[in-house]
């Protein structure tokens, strides 16, 4: 039997979200229904609600998630019911050429619950990121439930969901951050404080934290950056190189998603080093302007990162295990607990740079 329950749905561009019934059927082969026990803001929600991700309205939105597993489709043998699970929105397909070549984390062909949320009237919602957790129950592919520790707190962990996985991942993975490296992290939200956390992990005894507000910089600071730049003060690239010795550093993460912190990070990189980009732009912006011998001439790599490059079966469990032990401050990235009808108002408070990730308890 379908369930109606409450879901966040951003309706129209340019329009408020509201909280309306839908309607999550019951899980068919391969799919799983969970009931969603908490679910973080992140700036890919209002990406969605503003239209720059795509013009698939209605979206139901919430992709951050940890819940329980309430019910499961024919043939799943990934979770039962009862199992505490992290939701995650790249569930590898097993059999794509990424896949078969055991590069997983490249999957093509990612999967998605098969059937249609809906709203009460049949028209078919869109979930961000194919997860859709502002909402009392959602519907998923069965790989998109990693189980983990039931000793976790679902606030703290759902955000190992997105955000938080992004910038552990943009350092930790895509960056290959190693002990000793300079690191310097554009844009220091929930997704830039996670690659400052990662770079510390790795060893990198030099973290340069640049973001436009000074109390997004402090937080950064008690993430472990070891400098702080306010780009809206002094020109980051010098500062960045100022303080590496003169060099630039060795990984510059993006995670703002615009072309101008892109160009900052490629120029404020050392000879050979590496630019990973794991703010999400919108359709519309462009590469920066760059001549093509600065390019060439400065060697070493841009990296997309998408998801960190991570692989949740191998990384959520592990991840909430160094939790568990005190060694991954993930309770720090929660700055408030708030219900389904406080998304707008967390929207207002992200934009005003009050939070770092307001987290709603379902
Ligand atoms: N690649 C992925 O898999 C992935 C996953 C999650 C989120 N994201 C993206 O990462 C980005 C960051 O997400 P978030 O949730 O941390 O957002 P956020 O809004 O919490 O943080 C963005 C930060 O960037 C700062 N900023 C804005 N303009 C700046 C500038 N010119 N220079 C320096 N700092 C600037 C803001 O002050 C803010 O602190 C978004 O684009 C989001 O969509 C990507
Ligand atoms: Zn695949
Ligand atoms: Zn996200």
């Amino acid at each position: 039997m379908p369930h109606e329950v409450r879901g966040v749905v951003a309706s129209r561009q340019g329009e408020p979200v509201s909280i309306q019934p839908i309607i999550v059927p019951d899980p068919g082969p391969g799919e799983v229904l969970v009931d969603v026990q908490a679910c973080g803001v992140c700036h890919t929600d209002l990406h969605y609600k503003q239209g720059g991700i795509s013009d698939d309205y209605p979206f139901l939105l919430g992709h951050e998630a940890a819940g329980t597993v309430s019910a499961v489709g024919d043939g799943v043998t990934e979770v039962s019911p009862g199992a505490f699970v992290v939701l995650n929105w790249r569930a590898v397909c097993g059999t794509c050429r990424a896949c078969l070549r055991g590069r997983p984390q490249y999957c093509f062909a990612t999967k998605n619950a098969a059937q249609k949320m809906t709203l009460t009237d049949g028209t078919e919602l869109s979930p961000a990121l194919g997860i859709g957790a502002f909402a009392d129950k959602t519907l998923v592919a069965a790989g998109q439930c990693t189980p983990v520790s039931s000793a976790a707190d679902p606030a703290a962990v759902g955000l190992l969901g997105c955000g938080v996985m992004a910038g552990l991942g943009a350092a930790l993975i895509t960056g290959a951050v190693a002990p000793g490296d300079s690191v310097a992290v554009f844009g220091c939200g929930g997704v830039g404080d996670a690659a400052i956390v990662g770079a510390r992990l790795a060893g990198a005894t030099t973290v340069v934290a640049v973001d436009l507000d000074d109390r997004k910089l402090e937080w950064a600071r008690g993430f472990g950056a070891t400098h702080l730049v306010n780009a809206s003060k002094v020109d980051p690239v010098l500062a960045v190189r100022e303080a590496t010795g003169g060099f630039g550093a060795d990984v510059c993460v993006e995670a703002v998603g615009s072309p101008k912190t892109l160009e900052q990070a490629f120029f404020a990189r050392d000879l050979a080093g590496t630019v990973v980009q794991v703010g999400v732009p919108t359709p519309q912006m462009r590469m920066p302007d760059l001549a093509m011998i600065d390019f060439f001439g400065r060697g070493g790599a841009l990296k997309p990162s998408w998801y960190g490059d991570c692989l949740p079966s191998r990384d959520f469990p592990a991840l909430v295990d160094m939790y568990l032990q005190g060694r991954l401050p993930l309770d720090d990235f929660v700055s408030e607990r708030i219900g389904l009808e406080d998304v707008e108002e967390a929207f207002a408070k992200m934009s005003r740079g009050d939070v770092l990730r307001s987290v709603v308890i379902i």
